[in-house]
Order: C-alpha cells, then structure tokens, then sequence
C-alpha cells in the first residue's frame, strides 16, 4: 500500500523523537561528575555534544524553515560544529570554559519545545514548506540522520572513557570461539551502480549522482578479518615492519607509539579486548577493529590490499545475473517506481546482521549467514564498517546541500577514506546502499575492520 503524505510526515516526527531517545540514553551512560571529560583527545568535551545535538536542529530549522529568531546566539554558535582536526594540533579548552550543564540542558529543552511546536505546524501545512528547493522532509531528514550518526561516534567516545565513569549496561557476549574457515570468494568482472538518481529519496550530498563503474574480475575475504588473524599479523613483527607501511603510516604509527589496536590491552602474557563496559579475554573470532593504516598494514602482510569502494559494493550488492540488489541479501528493488523511500530500514531485520544498536559489542564474523551476498560474501551489514581504499571524493554531479555546504566537502582533502557496511551502532536507516561513511586513516576509535581482495 501506499503511504500518505501524512504518514509520511507523521513517520519523520516519530523518527526524530527516536533519535532524541538514543542520543538521551548515550549522556545518561556517562556518570555526572564526568560531562566535562574529554575521552578522546582529539575530540570535544563530552558537554559539547549535549549542545551540539539541539544546536545543530535549531540552526538549521529557526530562520531558514520556520521564520524565528535565536534566543541564546552564543549557544547557538559555540555548539554548531565538532572537529575533526587532521595533523593539526589537539584542542586545549578547559571545563571551566564551558557553560553549566544546567544552562546546556535549558537551552537543549527550549529548543526541543519549540521546534515540537512549530515544526508540527509546518507538517501540517499542505503547502510542505521548502528551503533552497528542497522539501522540509530533506531537512528532516538531515536533522535525524545526523543525530543518528552521533548516536554512534558518540558510543566511540563513551567506549574510550574509563570503565568507573560510566553507568554500566549488562550485555551477553558471543564468544564463540570455534575456528572460522577463511577463504575468499571470486567476484566476477561486472558493472556496479554507485550513488542515488536525484529522485524522491533522501540522500546526503555525497551520496549524488548515481553513475556505473565497470569492476574487472576480483577475489575477496569472505569474513571480515579477525582478532584472531590480526593477531598472527602483530606476531609477525607487523608493527616493526616498516615495508609494510607507507611512509606515512609509518610514521604516525611510531611517533604515536602505537603497537596494537586500540580495542586490545596488553595484560601480562595475554591480550584483553576492552568492550563498552568490561574487559575480557580477546574474543578470537570478533573482527578487528583497526586504523586505516593498520588494516592496509595487514593487508600487505597477506599479500592482499583493501578493496576499493566498487569492488565492496560489488561483492555486496552484485548478482551473476547483473542485478543489483537493495541489500546483501535482496531486499526491495532499489529506487524503482515502487520503493517507499520513508519505509527503508524495516528490510533489515536482525536475524541479517548486528546493526540498528542490537548491541554494544561485535559477534563472530560468521555470525549471520543468512545476512550473505548472492555471491557468498558475510558480514557485509553491521558488526563493524570496513575500511576501503577509495577517497573519499564528490562522485560526478555531486553539490553541496546548500543548508550545510561543509558537510561532505570539508572533508574531499585526500586524507580522509570511504567506509562502508555499518557497525552494532548504525541506525538502520543508515544500512542503505548508496550511503557512505568516512574518516581519516589515522583514526584508531571507530568500530571499523576491513576485510582484504587480490588481484
Ligand atoms: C559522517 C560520521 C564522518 O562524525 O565526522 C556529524 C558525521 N558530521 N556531524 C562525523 C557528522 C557532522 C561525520 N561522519
Ligand atoms: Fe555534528
């Protein structure tokens, strides 16, 4: 059946209030005393994301939609943008710079009631009101999926605080440990279709236009690769091996100190894997949740590389027949006449994969074979992104959301690489194919592994 517009509508407010829930139930893990602590120290303040969230709604929305004047223009400014500083240096603000978790929270609720207030309005309004040509939906949908993806870049950030300042969750671990039959899986050569046609369906900027990429012949890992593999790889004096490294992976793995993943903890003789809330012997066959840098490290090692962006999508995506599916394992066709664009999410159901926040930690790599590819690939959704080796670049056509010109393009400087996949933290809606994910190769804390191609 065919969904309403006010369905449609009513949907996107119940989607937004969702999303206020998971970034609500990240802050109430951190303990009081430490709002002000900085687990990453690259990154903000915890405090500065109790801001951001609303900040980042109320900018877009008060004058451009809704017609409004700011209320607290310092808050509005001090909270708009996090960092993500690339070789620069690392922040230096002090706790006692930052406003009063109080005076955060009453800006956080008076933005909440009256974006509820007047936001309900617009949607009822026939006339849907649009910004630069593009329909509030769009921007609705930007203000959900941005708070969704701190949703989970702020699980990275809580996972990086010590144990004794957070509220600890109880959560059963899936140790099995029995061995994984690694091979690969022989992709044959084909075409592979990236990004979406500027059609009825909300995409982010990076994410147009939709363009064909030929794929020559490849054979990939068909598990994501393990601690347990990553393992044999530091044995193998790969941390001391500078031929395995570019020069400047070299480099910033030597002047940071770094000798291992930033998940495990040396304990003695044996390695721990520090999960969310507790640390536990290495889990064997959990993927490796590794740098950029690292995983091309391992990938030279086995005489292998990382696939680029086509060759994933085309091993996750692809068919011998030539069609290419919504996900791994088929799902709605993708953009066609019938696709509701608003129902996209509820076609990964969690017996696929460990995605849309099941759990905190990572499963075996074998875990949901019925989450395969046509081809026979695993893993591909959830349980970690992976890493490819395509920079992350504007695809042929691309412009920049003119309500947030930086979104993307702040980051189109060669440092920064294509992720695809999703982690336990993914908000399904996020598990679309044409949806791309992206950091810097430098950066140790995400829950991202990689999974190795030849040829
Ligand atoms: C798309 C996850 C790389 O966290 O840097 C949040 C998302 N951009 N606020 C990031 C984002 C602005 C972005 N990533
Ligand atoms: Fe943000």
């Amino acid at each position: 059946m065919l969904a309403t517009q006010s369905d449609i509508r009513h949907e996107l407010s119940a989607q937004l209030s969702d999303a206020r829930c998971q970034s609500d139930a990240l802050f109430a893990l951190v303990r009081p005393d430490s709002l002000y602590d900085r687990p990453i120290a690259e990154r903000h303040r915890i405090i500065f994301y109790v801001g951001h969230l609303e900040a980042f709604d109320w900018n877009l929305f008060h004058e451009r939609v809704l017609g409004l004047k700011s209320f607290h223009p310092e808050f509005d400014r001090l909270f708009a943008f996090g960092i993500d500083p690339v070789g620069g240096g690392l922040p230096t603000d002090q706790p006692s710079e930052w406003p009063s978790i109080a005076a955060v929270q009453e800006y956080v609720r008076k933005i909440r009631s009256i974006l509820d207030e007047k936001l309900a309005d617009a949607l009822a309004d026939p006339q849907l009101p649009a910004s630069d040509g593009f329909p509030l939906s769009t921007l609705l949908n930007v203000a959900i999926e941005h708070r969704l993806m701190h949703a989970e870049t702020l699980a990275y950030m809580l996972h990086q605080l010590p144990l004794d300042r957070k509220v600890r969750q109880a959560e059963a671990l899936d140790f099995d440990a029995a061995p994984v039959a690694h091979r690969s899986v022989e992709i044959p050569a084909g075409a592979v279709t990236l990004g979406l046609p500027r059609a009825n369906v909300f995409g982010w900027d990076n994410e147009f236009e939709a363009h064909t990429v030929n794929v020559s012949a490849f054979a990939i890992d068909q598990y994501k690769v393990t601690n347990r593999q990553y393992l044999e790889f530091i044995a193998a004096g790969g941390y001391e091996t500078p031929a395995f490294w570019s020069g400047d992976d070299w480099k910033w793995k030597s002047q940071q100190g770094i000798s291992h993943p930033a998940f495990w903890k040396q304990d003695g003789e044996q390695w721990l894997y520090r999960t969310m809330f507790e640390d536990v012997p290495l889990p064997a066959n959990w993927p490796v949740y590794v740098s950029q840098a690292e995983a091309k490290a391992y990938a030279n090692w086995a005489g292998k590389r990382l696939p680029t962006e086509a060759e994933w999508q085309r091993a996750a995506y692809g068919t011998p027949g030539g069609e290419e599916l919504a996900y791994p394992w088929g799902g709605e066709a993708w953009g066609g006449e019938s696709w509701s664009g608003e129902a996209r999410g509820r076609e990964a159901p969690a017996r696929f994969g460990n995605f849309d926040f099941a759990r905190w930690s990572p499963v075996p790599v074998n875990a949901f074979p019925e989450g395969q590819s046509t081809f026979g690939v695993h893993g591909l959704l959830g349980n970690g992104w992976e890493w490819t080796s395509t920079e992350f670049a504007p695809f042929p056509g691309f412009e920049p959301f003119p309500f947030y010109r930086g979104y993307s393009a702040d980051f189109f400087d060669g440092k920064h690489f294509v992720m695809k996949g999703g982690s336990a933290r993914t908000a399904a809606c996020m598990l679309r194919r044409t949806f791309r994910n992206w950091f810097q190769a430098h950066y140790q804390f995400i829950y991202t592994g990689f999974r190795c191609v030849s040829r």
